[in-house]
């Protein structure tokens, strides 16, 4: 099969990243899409560089060398501040986007110069952040936020704890606002949490403003595609393929819910028959198509 014809391999700890997807999608309408979510082995933030690291080069291994994705996005920022290294190395000739805390763009946009950061611990204790929030310290101060448990709260659409988890960190944060010394700008470090965004906007108050990475990567993922002569050909709408090692039905439920689609379009989208290869073979769990 020719190279553009492959699909895009996309995958988090869980449905985070259907943030990052969704946003892919509105971008390469005809490109097809491979969203893997570990669900079973979620959440990654708390867990540890080693065990991000081994699950991350597990799953790239199967969309890679399984699934013959074209590029491989990965849309945890956990994952990439700890893996994205060793999945570069392990596969040099992949293209691999990565996802990073907006912390360039906020430091830009926010004029009193502070930022508050809400992440995982994973993130925001990884070498990469630290480098990343160093090379910018001239520029802004960052107010750090680790989430613990929100990603989960996320994950299993418990809704009073995200309420409880978001009204926690946000205040942690201090003072919000435009006015001098205040925080006027917050970056969702975690794709989970794009889907806690109105309740983090009502909590920050209307002139904060807030900052996540979907569209960044999916306009870097359009430029690597073209730079690469990779882009599908055609006009047809491309095909989606959901899997996750034993928790198929949630995902369909986040998916529907999260990825602006009506379900029977999802459906019928994630039909078996849509020619991708024989489910994978994951030491954690079957998935199925
Ligand atoms: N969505 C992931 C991120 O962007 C990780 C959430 C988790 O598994 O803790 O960091």
């Amino acid at each position: 099969m020719p190279l553009g014809h492959c699909p895009i391999g996309v995958f988090d700890s869980g449905i985070g990243g259907l943030s990052i997807l969704r946003a892919l999608r509105a971008a390469l309408p005809a490109e097809d899409f491979i969203y893997y979510a570990d669900t079973a082995n979620a959440p990654y933030g708390e867990r540890g560089d080693a065990y991000v690291i081994d699950r991350t080069l597990a799953i790239a291994r199967e969309l890679i060398e399984q699934r013959d994705v074209k590029l491989l996005v990965v849309a945890c920022n956990t994952a990439t501040a700890a893996a994205v290294a060793a999945v570069r190395s392990a596969w040099p000739q992949m293209v691999v986007v990565g996802v990073e805390p907006a912390l360039k763009p906020a430091a830009l946009a926010s004029h009193t110069h502070r930022v508050g950061v809400l992440a995982t611990r994973g993130t925001l204790e990884s070498e990469k952040f630290r480098q990343l929030q160093a090379s910018l310290a001239a520029q802004a101060e960052f107010v750090l936020q680790p989430c613990d448990g929100l990603a989960s709260a996320i994950e299993h659409h418990d809704a009073p704890r995200i309420a409880a988890l978001c009204e926690r960190y946000v205040g942690a944060l201090g003072t919000l606002g435009t006015q001098a010394g205040a925080i006027d700008t917050v970056v969702l470090g975690c794709t989970h949490y794009t889907f806690a965004w109105e309740q983090i906007a009502r909590l920050s108050g209307q002139a904060v403003r807030i900052l996540e990475t979907g569209e960044p990567v999916a306009r870097q993922t359009r430029r690597l595609l073209e730079q690469g002569g990779l882009s599908r050909p055609g006009a047809a709408q491309g095909r989606l393929v959901l899997l996750s090692p034993g928790a198929q039905e949630a995902l369909e439920a986040a998916a529907a819910r999260w990825l602006d689609d009506d379900a029977s379009k999802l459906a019928r989208r994630i039909d078996p028959s849509s020619g991708f290869p024989p489910p994978p073979s994951l030491g954690a769990g079957s998935a199925r198509e």
